[in-house]
């Protein structure tokens, strides 16, 4: 089978519910997932969670529950927040199933054979909130560690150890000649200034089974569990294996594929957020090539999201719970606002007034005003009947709709958003310009009125095609309102001509209702 385009998320921790940052990578994946898949591409797009390790069981402990009840619970939670978001996901990985830990297995026992592991005492500092160990390096000059660790303690023990050291210049070359790889290019340098100015140190990648057994047992060695980050990673390969990926499965040594098996490995993007990106950049490439993979083609970082300019905590109760936006304001509110406020990169910062503000202005009075008003007149003063094809609007659309695609095709998806909202407000402009209740008063104009309200109707049509790996809900409705039942998504349905004229279209309405209280 020819190979698709295989997109993944971070696997989330289960340790609490899920928050904004959670929500806002996946949303993004899933709009990248969408937009290819309009333009014609085969995608697989996998997210999940990530169940083992310590933070994991000490919020079991804490609620006073066994490892695996809690994660069966809160896996569920996770697993009804994606079709809540209608992630388009084709599989939704919990890194407890047998087939994931028949993998992270099977690379144990093939690394350990061919000597990547050896066994060695560790004296030093251990985050359990960061799931790592830390060295002095890692301590601020005042002599604490950095707040995002959490508590750190002082840890003696024993543990197996993957090679790292040697690995640096071949991926220093590879991350040279590769720009594309870590994107965008700050994070890249990032990538580049750590590896140039330190030495890797080998991988602790066990923990013993005594301090810490809510984890993968170590095939060779019984009284150890994985380390939670060595079976994370491996989630993006042991997915393609359970599908059976050849490439996988033969470089795992695992059970033949058959022929039907689709070919994911290697993955065309992992989308992650940028406090992971080490793991992802550094260790994921080096574990790859030690077991015989090619590498990820492209690593996309993300920022993080604040909340009224502070770290969301849920301490200090500064968090946005999606769901309850959602159910407040909609999904596509939710989707569009943190597409439209944040471009994939720099850290942002969500402010319910500025949420506020961007549903009433460019969601209710942008788009929902121009669809509703076109609508609403093609009833009033034609029927609800597309009249004769007009091109006026048609080279302005084809000019947003080659660069949207540019756009969409780099995954830069604030800009092709913007891109799309230009002709928003041009069609809202060619509203007040060509101000067709006028038009209608005069039967002198009514050819005049015939091309205003197909432009109109055609423009709308084509909105809702570019929009929806965005808001796919309101461009089901756009599409319903015109009468329209398919082809939805497929960006191709963007030329221009697709309305024809003598079709009868549905009945108007808000898109986007005004909300007059303040959200609570
Ligand atoms: N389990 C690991 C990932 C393993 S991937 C093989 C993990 N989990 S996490 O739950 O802590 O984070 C999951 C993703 O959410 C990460 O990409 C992280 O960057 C992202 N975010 C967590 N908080 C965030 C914000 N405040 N803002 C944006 N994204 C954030 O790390």
């Amino acid at each position: 089978m020819s190979k698709s385009f295989y997109i993944t998320t971070a696997i989330d921790y289960i340790n609490g519910e899920p928050h904004l940052g959670h929500a806002y990578e996946k949303v993004i994946a899933d709009i990248i997932a969408r937009a290819r898949r309009s333009m014609g591409v085969e995608v697989f797009f996998l997210t999940g969670v990530d169940e083992h390790g310590q933070k994991v069981q000490q919020a079991a402990i804490a609620a006073g529950k066994t490892a695996q009840a809690y994660c069966d619970e809160l896996a569920a939670v996770y697993k009804s927040l994606a079709s809540r978001l209608r992630l388009t996901i084709d599989d939704f990985v919990r890194t407890t199933e047998p087939r994931h830990k028949q993998a992270v297995q099977a690379i144990l026992t093939k690394l350990h054979a061919e000597g990547f592991f050896y066994k060695s005492n560790y004296e030093g500092f251990y985050s359990a909130r960061a799931e790592t160990f830390l060295t002095e390096k890692d301590r601020l000059p005042d002599g604490t560690f950095p707040p995002h660790y959490g508590e750190v303690v002082r840890l003696v023990e024993e543990n197996y150890y993957f090679r790292l050291k040697d690995q640096q210049q071949w991926l220093i070359d590879y991350i040279e000649k590769n720009p594309g790889f870590i994107q965008p290019d700050y994070r890249r340098n990032e990538v580049l200034g750590f590896l140039r100015n330190n030495t890797l140190e080998d991988l602790c990648s066990t923990r013993p089974a005594s301090r810490l057994n809510w984890g993968i047992p170590v095939p060779f060695d019984r009284d150890f569990v994985t380390w939670v980050w060595f079976d994370a990673l491996v989630n993006y390969i042991s997915v393609p294996a359970a599908h059976g990926d050849p490439g996988v499965t033969s470089a795992l040594g695992l059970a033949p594929s058959p022929d039907s098996a689709p070919s994911l490995w290697p993955a065309d993007l992992h989308v992650i957020g940028k406090d992971i990106l080490k793991f992802h950049a550094v260790y994921w490439p080096i574990m790859l090539k030690a077991m015989g993979l090619p590498l990820p083609k492209q690593i996309l970082v993300h920022g993080w999201w604040q909340k009224e300019g502070e770290k969301l905590s849920k301490s200090t109760g500064n968090v946005v719970d999606p769901i309850a936006v959602i159910d407040e304001w909609g999904l596509d509110a939710f989707r569009f606002y943190v597409v439209r406020e944040l471009a994939i990169g720099p850290d942002g910062n969500w402010t319910d007034a500025g949420f506020r503000s961007r549903y009433d202005s460019e969601l209710a009075n942008g788009l929902g005003n121009l669809v509703n008003r076109s609508l609403s007149m093609l009833k009033r003063y034609r029927n609800g009947i597309i009249p004769k094809r007009s091109d006026e609007l048609s080279a302005e659309a084809a000019r947003i709709v080659a660069e949207t695609r540019a756009l969409l095709e780099q995954n830069q998806l604030q800009a092709a958003l913007l891109s799309i909202w230009t002709l928003v407000t041009h069609a809202n402009q060619y509203v007040d310009r060509t101000a067709p209740f006028r038009l209608a008063k005069d039967p002198a104009q009514s050819q005049r009125l015939d091309e205003v309200l197909y432009n109109l109707a055609e423009v709308g049509r084509i909105l809702a095609v570019l929009l929806w790996p965005f808001i796919p809900g309101t461009a089901e409705r756009i599409y319903k309102q015109l009468g329209l039942a398919e082809s939805l998504e497929n960006f191709s349905q963007t030329s221009w001509g697709g309305l024809t004229p003598g079709h009868a279209i549905g009945e108007p309405a808000a898109l986007f209702p005004r909300k007059d209280a303040a959200p609570s």
